[in-house]
């Protein structure tokens, strides 16, 4: 695939499909409608590492909520198995799952988002066919896809970091600023490079030259640390 026809990339249209999920058949731009979603997918039902991912989620859907995100898991496999796994997903972390997941067993869906790793010979069945990765697409509400991540099978992803990603989109959206490494929600933001510093001036008040292409400046909408 030449790479300027990958239908994936950041600044796509996340392709739309149909599907059956554990809350209903969806058409995945109507389920988008004006939200921000979080699309992930994961290797198998009752699979250990997925268990504790799917429990962290449900623990932090009403922070995704808060953010007008939705979330929906995937995996390759049938509805009946998806509900009998979110039985032990619920006694297993004490949550109460509340969010869709696509029942994807003819793997339609992780092929459409290119979630099978046919290369990783680590992520195999038992009978040898691929399980889909641990994909992550962060889509806004104008159904475009803002992030792409593809996690191995072995490592749980941190859910906290997909949040913080959402926070400084979100917040880069809305305001011209972009977010440091490891900037959290409340911390010093960056003047966007396209903001000069008579509009800086105005913009952010107060705001710090480090170098003339390093500005920093207080999080809009979060009043100054009072010490
Ligand atoms: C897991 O979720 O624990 C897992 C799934 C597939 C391969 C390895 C681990």
């Amino acid at each position: 695939m030449s790479p300027d026809r990958n239908p994936l990339r950041l600044g796509s249209i996340a392709p739309d499909f149909e599907a059956e999920t554990t809350e209903g058949p969806i058409k995945f731009h109507d389920f988008i409608g004006n939200s921000w979603v979080i699309l992930f997918s994961h290797p198998a039902d009752f699979t250990p590492v997925c268990t504790t991912e799917l429990g962290v989620v449900a623990r932090l859907q009403p922070k995704f909520q808060e953010r007008n995100v939705k979330v929906i898991g995937l995996s390759a496999n049938g509805l009946e198995s998806h509900k009998d796994w979110i039985k032990d997903i619920n006694e297993v972390n004490d949550v109460d799952l509340q969010f869709p997941i696509i029942a994807d067993a003819d793997r339609k869906i992780s092929t459409l988002y290119d979630m099978l790793d046919y290369q990783d010979l680590t992520n195999l069945d038992a009978k040898g066919i691929p399980f889909t990765v641990r994909s992550v697409f962060i889509i806004d509400p104008k159904k475009t896809i803002r992030l792409t991540l593809s996690y191995p099978a072995s490592t749980g992803r941190n859910f906290d970091e997909i949040l913080r990603v959402v926070d400084s989109l979100q917040l880069g959206d809305k305001n011209r600023i972009t977010t440091p490494a490891n900037w959290k929600h409340g911390d010093d933001v960056i003047v966007h490079p396209s903001v000069s510093n008579e509009e800086a001036a105005t913009l952010f008040p107060g705001f710090k030259t480090v170098k003339p292409y390093l500005r920093f400046a207080t999080q809009p909408g979060t009043q100054p640390a009072t010490i």
